[in-house]
């Protein structure tokens, strides 16, 4: 909201974006505190977490503000302020506040202090036990840093922070309420670099929850019975907090390699490294299979053509004169393609920036503003491959083309996403989108995107169709019935396959991070997943296009962005057996929160890799139909 109204009343659309943090890089400038300096603790939303252990499911999807009334939170004198935060921080559901804790640089170390005593209403209690039941984490944030608990890998021995802590206990389940944790003992480690000059270089929060007198004189040590929220009369409830700062050998540059832990990094690697070595293998094997039968395929023809009268085609051949035949509907296919070339541009980029670290997890919400913007640059692209494949197939509707491409799938996403926006808002949750954000969302749209795209338009009819090997009859052959693994259906499953095969792996840690707030830094895993992924959609779709000509079915252009999007069928299948097996989500808004943002990433990804099977078996016919000879 923040940033939005800056936004409107500044007016300068760039220069707002970069001082809302959005290219402000944390990890680049260290903060040195002096003795006795403030170190001021955020408050980020509470988020439903994964339990430690391994069977543990994800019990809601739905974040909450830490100063959401039912929840009685301390609050800072003079009320809660926001904090600015960039763009896609605002889109990932950060939402961060000051706090009233008073934390000063090495002061105060092991004091016991009270931070306040609230009273906390039957109903309200109620909403409180049922998160605490939820598994939902406290999220704070010092010096840039998320407060963690530590925990110990049981595979691989080693300790790691893992990001938030409980709100409360839901054991022993005997017990009707659950624990609320209402003392923390924070543990901040410390560098210094320099005599007098310290940086943090780790937080640490044990919760612990304190029973007994709420009101009177108190003692971080008791080990009194712990605290429960009873759900039919008012409750007291006092937070303490305790700080403690340790000295840490951690220089400030790693101080991010114990957050980034990765669970039995082996099973990773084999796992990934299988994949690809099938895949490389399977792509080989499909090339040289392609090559061989094909370059047989020319010389033979070739070499009947010089044989005088027995003029015998057969096979691809046959429909040279109905391959670029215009397709059905090319206007709806040539926008589809353009929007499908501005996401895998908008894919490509971000990678490129992710490998070159400049999204780290230190650097919050720094992913989707990214795509974000990348996304809203590249409507030149999206404009411009739509007008030259619709000029392609023969299309003359330019204007309403170009209108398409800058207007269809962003109608759709926001469609959805207000749509969610609405459950979210029902539900009482934090996450939903900022009326200001979706603003600034739709004024980069028809501010940036739409005047680009029709750019790129401009200059992709300017530049024209491209030209092809062979002419088009003018009376379209007959089709005979395709075999069983040619029909539509079967061959896009069939297809989906392999890319989907390269990339479920990696697709399990993408989803954690995505569903179950996972920090996901993996970018080199990715990368490469993401270009096994490419490689193998071109070429399964080349090659079903070739068996297709082949059966002297000549209607391609669809089939070949049907086949390439395959695997969306497939991340379609993989999202909902994730569900099954690792959410266990009560409540109504969840699930459909689930399946909404499920559903938008499958359509990405169908555009995506039926962009990228298009363009590639466009390549291809070109070149198969350029070689050979028509008389
Ligand atoms: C703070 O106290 C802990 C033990 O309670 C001790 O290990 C640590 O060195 C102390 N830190 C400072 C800066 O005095
Ligand atoms: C401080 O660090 C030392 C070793 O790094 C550890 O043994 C000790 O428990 C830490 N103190 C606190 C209060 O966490």
């Amino acid at each position: 909201m923040h940033s939005s109204t800056r936004l409107l009343t500044g007016g300068v659309l760039l220069s707002t974006l970069l001082t809302v943090n959005a290219f402000y890089l944390p990890g680049a400038a260290p903060h040195d505190y002096k003795d006795g300096e403030k170190v001021d603790l955020y408050v980020n939303a509470l988020t439903p977490m994964l339990s430690g252990n391994e069977h543990a499911k994800l019990k809601s999807l739905i974040n909450y503000d830490y100063y959401d009334p039912s929840f009685h939170f301390c609050t800072p004198e003079g009320g809660p302020q926001k904090q600015p935060e960039s763009l896609g921080s605002i889109l990932f559901g950060d939402r961060i506040f000051n706090s009233p804790y008073d934390i000063r640089m090495l002061e105060q170390n092991g004091t016991c202090r009270a931070l306040c005593t609230v009273t906390v209403p039957p109903e309200d209690a109620k909403v409180i036990n049922d998160r605490i039941r939820e598994d939902y984490a406290l999220n704070w944030l010092i010096d840039g840093l998320p407060a963690a608990e530590m925990k110990l890998d049981t595979k691989s021995g080693d300790t790691f922070f893992d990001m938030g802590f409980n709100l409360g206990n839901d054991d022993p389940p005997h017990e009707e309420q659950p624990l609320l944790n209402n003392h923390y003992d924070i543990v901040l480690r410390y560098h210094s670099p320099k005599p007098g000059n310290h940086r943090v270089v780790g937080v640490l929060v044990w919760p612990y929850s304190r029973g007994g007198g709420q009101d009177g004189s108190f003692d971080c040590e008791s080990t009194v019975e712990p605290y429960r929220l009873r759900e039919d009369g008012p409750n007291r409830v006092r937070y303490t907090y305790r700080v403690m700062w340790n000295e840490s050998s951690t220089p400030w540059a790693t101080r991010w390699d114990n957050y980034l832990h990765i669970f039995d990094p082996r099973i990773h690697w084999f796992s990934l490294i299988n994949s690809i070595v099938i895949v490389v293998f399977l792509c080989v094997m499909v090339s040289m299979i392609l090559y061989r039968s094909v370059s047989r395929d020319i010389s033979r023809y070739n070499a009947i053509d010089l044989s005088e009268d027995v003029q015998e085609d057969w096979g691809w051949k046959l429909v040279h004169g109905e391959v670029f035949r215009t397709p059905q509907n090319p206007m709806i296919l040539s926008v589809l393609v353009g929007n499908g070339a501005q996401l895998c541009s908008m894919v490509g980029v971000t990678l490129v920036f992710a490998l070159l670290g400049f999204l780290s997890p230190s650097n919050r919400g720094s992913l989707a503003t990214v795509m974000m913007i990348c996304w809203t640059f590249f409507g030149g692209i999206g404009g411009y491959v739509s007008s030259r494949v619709y000029a392609s197939m023969g299309g003359n509707e330019r204007r309403k083309n170009a209108f398409l491409t800058a207007t269809i799938l962003p109608t759709l996403i926001f469609a959805i996403v207000f749509l969610l926006n609405l459950f979210l808002i029902t539900a009482h949750s934090s996450g939903a989108v900022p009326f200001g954000t979706m603003l600034l969302i739709v004024l980069l749209w028809f501010g940036i995107s739409a005047p680009l795209s029709a750019i790129g338009a401009y200059f992709g009819n300017r530049h024209g169709g491209i030209s092809h090997p062979v002419r088009v009859n003018p009376i379209p052959r007959q089709i005979p019935p395709p075999p069983k693994y040619l029909r539509p259906w079967a061959a896009t499953l069939l297809s989906g396959i392999l890319p989907f095969g390269a990339a479920f792996v990696e697709l399990y840690f993408v989803l954690s991070s995505l569903f179950a707030s996972r920090a996901y830094y993996a970018f080199g895993f990715l990368a490469l997943t993401a270009g096994v992924v490419a490689l193998t959609t071109a070429t399964v779709t080349i090659l079903f296009s070739y068996f297709l000509l082949c059966a002297e079915e000549y209607r391609w252009h669809w089939r070949a962005f049907l086949t390439g999007g395959g695997s969306a069928f497939w991340l379609l299948a993989y999202g909902l057996f994730y569900w099954i097996s690792r959410l266990s989500l009560d409540s109504f808004s969840s699930v459909v929160l689930y399946l909404g943002y499920l559903f938008l990433l499958v359509i990405l990804d169908f555009l995506v890799t039926g962009t990228i099977g298009f363009l590639a078996t466009y390549w291809a016919v070109r070149k198969l139909y350029g070689s050979i000879r028509i008389d």
